[in-house]
């Protein structure tokens, strides 16, 4: 028989294939918007992030004011939107005013959270700067582990102060006339953590917190405040009765609670370490609940959202040398599967948009970052391109979309979806992406996707991250394998909807359009 035969003739024989996934999306099922600051991203005096990363004085790439043009150029391509800085650990033992004034007579201190020198020359007025530069909202961390509150007042003076005050006159000497008008200022950082310098019990921290508080906004009271929420999940910790006793303390006060979560593939198991969307969705409800609860009957309260203000893979590097020796500097070279990490994360935050308001991957440069540099120049990790892309949906109305998938066993969280899926919705372009981690390390998922509301355009453009090794990764001079690939499609509508297939472990994002 010849082969186009054979072809028609298995084309009517075999049964079409059924869909064995339904992902349904109704544009007036609505959670809230996308903030632009779930796009966050942090910096912290910690190995190469800083000098080294942003900032390399005498640099053939850099600026004449030390900012390395290549990374500002990949820090633009990222689309971040918010910059929280300088710490991290880093913070709890950082003297702000040893980072401002002639930059030679700045001391050099020996940095004890991460064991290494502060040289100094890289602070508050270079950190603002660059912000206004890439047009970044900065967001300032307090030393709230061994600073003192009056220290924290007088850094909201120096960068907010328009009247002829002490600190503000230091500010103009420094050559800076207009107040930086810093809104977003964080009440310390994982103060709840034994690891951190000057750690504290919740109600020793709420204390220090709410003066802290009322103290910085004597000097400016438009500014919005992050009190630390717990990001110790280890064993004998409770996570949940530090959250309430700061919830409960701080109400009024305080405009944000932070989340930080950092996850691993230990196991070698690409469907268990995806499956931490899990401890991610109950981190955030069980905060939710709590800012609830805290608020109950409040009437007019202040309201509180959930800043995740520090999120990443990070595990090959981690280890007790980091916190004491600044060993290893947390270079953490990653993979494809950490790229589909990135889409899990940003999964999480847009089902919960009515509630994280702020999330910031943890870093932006060298350490745990997709940006990766030298002193010729950088590459991109792979986790770099859903980050970028994700972006592209701020201010989207993110949607409730049904979704039912095969599942699978994941250990101690339970059964799982294969599919984890967010949806966002554009009503002014009558855009809608739907955006799909596939988990499963074997199966193709044929799913089938229905619109609600609206005729779906025939015309779709589809971005995918699929590679078969899971653990490939990008180098200097090769960072163009793992990037994702973009296309047109023509779907097939049927009754609304379209069926579409998504390989074994990869993230796609579909953008449709809803005809008016
Ligand atoms: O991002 C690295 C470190 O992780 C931060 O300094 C700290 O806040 C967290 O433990």
């Amino acid at each position: 028989m010849k082969p186009l035969a054979t072809l028609l003739l298995l084309a009517f024989a075999l049964p079409a294939q059924v869909p064995e996934a339904r992902i349904k999306i109704d544009t007036d099922r609505r959670i809230g918007e996308v903030h632009p600051h779930l796009f966050g991203n942090f910096a912290e005096h910690l190995g190469r992030c800083i000098y080294g990363g942003i900032y390399e004085e005498g640099s053939p790439l850099a600026d004449e004011n030390g900012y390395r043009k290549d990374v500002m150029d990949a820090v633009r391509g990222l689309g971040v939107t918010i910059l929280r800085w300088p710490g991290g650990n880093f913070a709890s033992g950082y003297r702000w005013k040893d980072g401002v004034g002639p930059k030679d007579q700045r001391p050099v201190r020996p940095d004890h959270a991460w064991g290494d020198l502060e040289p100094n020359r890289f602070g508050t007025d270079e950190f603002l700067q660059y912000c206004e530069r890439l047009g970044v909202e900065p967001y300032i961390c307090i030393n709230a582990g061994l600073g003192t509150i009056d220290e924290a007042r007088e850094w909201v003076e120096y960068t907010n102060e328009s009247r002829r005050t002490y600190w503000a006159e230091q500010r103009r000497k420094n050559g800076r006339d207009k107040p930086y008008n810093v809104k977003y200022w964080g009440l310390g950082n994982e103060i709840d953590g034994p690891w951190q310098l000057g750690h504290k019990n919740a109600e020793d921290y709420a204390k220090f917190a709410l003066e802290a508080a009322k103290a910085m906004r004597r000097v400016d009271e438009s500014i919005k405040l992050i009190a630390s929420g717990s990001s110790n999940f280890g064993p004998g910790a409770d996570w949940i009765a530090w959250n309430r006793t700061v919830l409960e303390r701080l109400r009024g006060e305080i405009d944000y609670i932070s989340l930080h979560t950092y996850i691993g593939n230990r196991e070698n198991n690409v469907e268990s370490f995806l499956a931490a969307s899990a401890d991610i969705d109950q981190r955030i409800e069980i905060t939710e609940g709590l800012i609830r609860a805290a608020l109950a009957g409040r009437r007019a309260a202040r309201p509180i959202a959930i800043a995740f203000d520090e999120w990443n893979v990070w595990y090959r590097t981690m280890g007790r040398s980091e916190f004491e020796t600044g060993a290893t500097r947390l270079e953490e070279i990653y993979n494809f599967e950490d790229a589909l990490a990135m889409g899990m994360f940003f999964n999480s935050f847009f089902r919960h948009a009515h509630i994280v308001k702020m999330a910031n991957l943890a870093q932006l440069v060298n350490v745990i970052a997709p940006i990766f540099t030298n002193k010729e120049g950088l590459f991109l990790q792979p986790i770099y391109f859903p980050i970028a892309e994700y972006g592209k949906q701020k201010g989207n109305v993110a949607l409730d979309a049904l979704v039912e998938s095969p599942r699978y066993k994941a250990g101690p969280r339970g059964e799982l979806n294969y599919l984890d899926v967010s949806s966002t919705w554009d009503p002014k372009r009558r855009e809608l992406f739907v955006n799909v981690l596939n988990r499963s390390a074997t199966r193709d998922i044929l799913t089938r996707i229905e619109n609600v509301e609206g005729r779906l355009a025939p015309a779709a453009e589809i971005w995918q991250m699929y590679h078969d090794d899971l653990k490939a990764t990008h180098t200097f001079g090769d960072d163009r394998r793992l990037r994702p690939r973009t296309w047109q499609e023509t779907l097939k509508l049927e009754r609304n909807g379209f069926s579409y297939r998504f390989p074994k472990h990869s993230l796609t994002i579909l953008k449709l359009t809803v005809e008016p």
